[in-house]
């Protein structure tokens, strides 16, 4: 059973952006009327051509941009920036080299002026979460990229954020930790029951994780399509994606999706080039 009761949490309506580029003074229109809601407790994955405006949408739930136009509600309220209940996991680690493991997961708290005692309590709390008991006490340098990855996302959840947008977040790491990674996330989010948005470029990553895969359109990004998965996020593993037929239509509906879009993307790229 996933978590999502159905109350609307993050609301994306009509948002389109534009970026002005500075050196040329061209404006880039980087995503086209986005309509999207994030329900309470749902896992929202979003797969599209690299450069079609996935990051900017993050962004702008994040509340790091506002979009040139449209509207984007937390629980009802309007996004004016930055916020608590908004934690975000970026693919290039934003852990600190010189801090420990356990100081890195307990560095938002400190700057919440978190109580000390609450703050271990919480910290040792996800340190067994994310399976990383033995380690409190190791620099970054001392870990593998699966278990850097897995600082990076206990330090997001400590501030207990309500919402959790995670952009290509297991990018970097190797074939068979981002299996776990991905098993684990699944698991830890259906626990503790966050609303989540997670960007990657796998439709596998996508499809396995997503109670719904957004694919996106080329540049300016708009939503393609939206494709509800079939299998409850609690069955879910990897042994089961492999095997169950209703998994496999919906991956290649999504991967034929992502590739009628690259195929845009390509071909407008070739107009410009030879312009
Ligand atoms: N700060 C910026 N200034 C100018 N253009 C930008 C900026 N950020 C992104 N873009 C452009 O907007 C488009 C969408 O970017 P982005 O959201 O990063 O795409 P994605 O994450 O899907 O790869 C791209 O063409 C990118 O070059
Ligand atoms: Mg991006």
């Amino acid at each position: 059973m996933t978590r999502a009761n159905g109350r609307p949490k993050i609301e994306v309506q009509d948002v389109s952006h534009w970026f002005m580029q500075q050196q040329t003074g061209d404006e880039v229109h980087a995503l086209d009327a986005v309509d999207l809601t994030l329900r309470q407790g749902e896992f929202v994955t979003v797969v599209g051509p690299s450069g079609c405006g996935k990051t900017t949408l993050l962004n702008s739930i994040a509340g790091f941009i506002k979009p040139t136009q449209g509207t984007l509600l937390c629980d009802g309220k309007a996004i004016k920036g930055p916020g608590r209940d908004r934690g975000v996991v970026f693919q290039d680690l934003a852990i600190l080299p010189w801090r420990t493991v356990r100081r890195n997961i307990a560095h938002g708290l400190e700057i919440a002026k978190t109580p000390k005692a609450e703050r271990d309590e919480r910290v040792a709390y996800l340190i067994t979460l994310v399976g990383l008991e033995g380690f409190e006490n190791h620099h970054p340098h001392q870990l593998s990229g699966g278990m850097k990855q897995r600082v990076a996302v206990a330090r997001t959840w400590a501030a207990d954020p309500d919402v959790i947008l995670m952009d290509e977040p297991f990018a970097a790491v190797d074939a068979m930790t981002r299996l776990t990674l991905q098993e684990e996330l699944n698991r830890l989010c259906l626990q503790t029951g966050k609303t989540v948005m997670f960007i990657t470029h796998s439709v596998d990553e996508a499809v396995f994780l997503g109670d719904r895969v957004i694919a996106m359109t080329a540049r300016p990004g708009r939503i393609k399509e939206d494709v509800k998965v079939p299998v409850p996020r609690a069955e879910r593993d990897w042994s089961r994606y492999n095997t169950d037929p209703d998994l496999k239509t919906v991956t290649e509906h999504v991967l034929s999706l992502v590739r009628s879009e690259h195929g845009e993307q390509e071909r407008a790229q070739h107009a410009e080039a030879v312009q």
